[in-house]
């Protein structure tokens, strides 16, 4: 383990030295835009304006033929966009691709400065993140960066479940974690061909009752993982996501697979398709009535001690601190989004 003063020290001499605390930013969708498609990139400077953040996209959907089109199709969309307030992110190659080499020492030389996240895809343990770490810090260093590039692990195979609590824990060039149902589904051998949300045969079954029909009740198949993501990302600071939910012809599904993970901590998730955009706007901006009791919360307790009742329910030190992650989130989705901020008053 490394000593603490050596953690947030540069692994490069002349890279930029690593963030204590990760940027405060709204991510409530990471949208996914295919960058060899040059249709697709002439929509990146609307698209600045509807997103949180846009990812060029350099791994699984991309054909293989055309890995060198994206990765130059990415460098083209990041120069010829200003991003402002919107993430710029790429999810690059895995570390055993033919692609991933290039995919660093092209992209951080031409766009390392617009560049916020490097997505790394099928993170099995700390060896991942300090090789991509490690290999950021010379290429900062070399482009002569002055902001450090975070890194967002994707969790998708059952060795990284294993490992989150030390992958959570790994550098200080950590931003997050997404959920990758995909993956993860075929890397624990679990029976479904689904890109996330629920399965029917996965359920509970009511106790039978007479010879009536008995009723059923499908459960999450995320549960667990989301939770494990949650503590391990939450436990160091870091922003835990929900990732890809694939089928598009249900919004309704979509929007209950990113309202569970929200409820359980999440902060955003992946837009594959732009009706998307706005379910992941409706679920991961705090639902206003929720805003306005938090905030009586705290206007009721200013110190965050002692106990009241509000509305016939307790509050105290601890409902204090459920009010005040809503209403910082309120206030965050505020800053960016005149329409709500309008709406919760803030
Ligand atoms: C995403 O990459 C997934 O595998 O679900
Ligand atoms: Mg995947």
């Amino acid at each position: 383990m490394k000593t603490p003063g050596a953690f947030y020290k540069p692994l490069a001499i002349g890279a930029p030295v690593p963030f204590r605390e990760p940027p405060v930013s709204l991510e409530r969708m990471i949208h996914f835009v295919p960058p060899h498609i040059e249709k697709m990139r002439a929509k990146v400077p609307d698209l600045i304006h509807k997103v949180d953040v846009v990812l060029g996209n350099l791994e699984d959907a991309i054909p293989a033929d055309a890995k060198t089109e994206a990765r130059a199709g990415f460098i083209q969309m990041a120069k010829d966009n200003e991003f402002g307030e919107t993430g710029l992110w790429t999810r690059v190659n895995c570390l055993n691709s033919p692609w991933f080499l290039d995919d660093l020492m092209e992209i951080v030389p031409a766009v390392g400065d617009k560049l916020d996240v490097i997505m790394l895809p099928k993170v099995e343990g700390v060896w991942d993140i300090h090789y991509l770490d490690q290999l950021l810090a010379q290429l900062e260093a070399r482009a002569g960066l002055s902001r450090p590039i975070m890194i967002h692990a994707i969790l998708e195979t059952a060795e990284g479940v294993k490992n989150v609590e030390q992958i959570a824990a790994a550098s200080p060039r950590m931003h997050g974690m997404s959920l990758g149902p995909a993956d993860l589904a075929a890397s624990r051998g679990m029976k479904t061909t689904r890109v996330g949300g629920g399965h029917p045969d996965y359920a509970v079954l009511a106790d039978a009752e007479g010879t009536g029909t008995r009723a059923v009740y499908q459960q999450d198949l995320w549960h667990y993982t989301v939770g494990k993501m949650v503590d391990a990302c939450l436990s160091c600071g870091l922003k835990p996501f929900y990732g890809p939910f694939g089928d598009f012809s249900d919004p309704e599904a979509c929007e209950s697979q990113f309202r569970n993970a929200f409820l359980m901590g999440c902060l955003g998730a992946w837009s594959l398709h732009p009706t998307q955009i706005d379910i992941a706007k409706k679920v991961f901006s705090p639902d206003p009535a929720e805003v306005a009791f938090a905030a009586k919360i705290l206007a009721a307790m200013p110190d965050g001690t002692g106990a009241v009742m509000i509305d016939g329910k307790m509050q105290d030190d601890a409902t204090w601190k459920q009010a005040k992650v809503i209403v910082d989130l309120a206030k965050l989705v505020a800053s960016k989004d005149a329409e709500l901020a309008a709406v919760y008053g803030l």
